[in-house]
């Protein structure tokens, strides 16, 4: 049987190929964007130049211990190319992210980048988002209030379930790297993640979701089988 771990790594390994000298790098986050990271740093080992923009404090402090070169988003400017992992892929590459928390940051890099290439071992792929609890930001103040008003945005999308305020293992509120709040939706099916993304966007108090429609190019799916790529066409 194949670790996950190790298609994660062959997922990473491939999306280096898609990288090339002189690239400026939107960073991920997650343990499959960490695989990404460490082959990323063999290769500046061996004399690639790149420059790295990291999507949260944790892969910060990765890229920075394994000696790639790193830069805030304003100082690299527009992005040739960004990696990251996911939580579910699907149909059109439409993606749940923010497992890890890093879903603020993460969406405003691949925003910022000319390309978005997913990597993932290929059980994220799914036919219907929404088994993975959607990930949403919210600022500190009002949480009650702001989550009664996401029950309601989500109920006019068309689903429902329950939400619950992300804790950390201490069983202290979740503070994500801008400060604030996430709340888990676990809906187990998002029939129609647009209207949903558009619908919770509206809401006073949020900051983001992790929905990501329309930013990924490509997908890299690893499975036991071997590299299967995708694009938002060919789902
Ligand atoms: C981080 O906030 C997330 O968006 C990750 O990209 C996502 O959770 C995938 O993580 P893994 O690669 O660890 O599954």
């Amino acid at each position: 049987m194949v670790h996950a771990e190790d298609l994660k790594r062959r997922a990473a390994a491939h999306a280096l190929t898609y990288v090339t000298d002189g690239m400026r790098l939107g960073l991920g986050t997650g343990s499959t964007a960490r695989h990404f990271v460490e082959l990323l740093a063999e290769k500046v080992h061996g004399g690639l130049t790149v420059l790295g923009v990291p999507t949260s404090e944790q892969t910060l402090a990765q890229a920075v211990s394994l000696g790639v070169p790193i830069a805030t988003l304003d100082e690299a400017g527009p992005l040739d190319l960004c990696i990251d992992g996911a939580d579910e892929i699907g149909p059109g590459l439409a993606l749940i992210k923010g497992g890890g928390g890093a879903l603020l940051r993460e969406k405003i890099v691949a925003s910022a980048a000319r390309e978005m290439i997913v990597i993932a071992d290929a059980t994220k792929k799914v036919d219907v988002l929404g088994r993975f609890p959607l990930p949403i930001e919210v600022v500190d103040f009002g949480v009650a209030a702001i989550t009664r008003q996401v029950v309601e945005a989500i109920r006019s999308a068309g689903c429902a379930g329950d939400i619950t305020v992300r804790r950390d293992g201490d069983g202290h509120p979740f503070v994500t790297d801008q400060g604030h709040l996430i709340l888990d939706a676990h809906l187990g099916r998002i029939p129609d993640p647009a209207a949903l993304a558009a619908a919770v966007a509206q809401v006073a108090g949020v900051v983001e979701h992790g929905l990501f429609i329309g930013l990924a190019r490509r997908a890299v799916l690893a499975g036991k089988d071997g590299i299967t790529e995708l694009e938002p066409g060919s789902f």
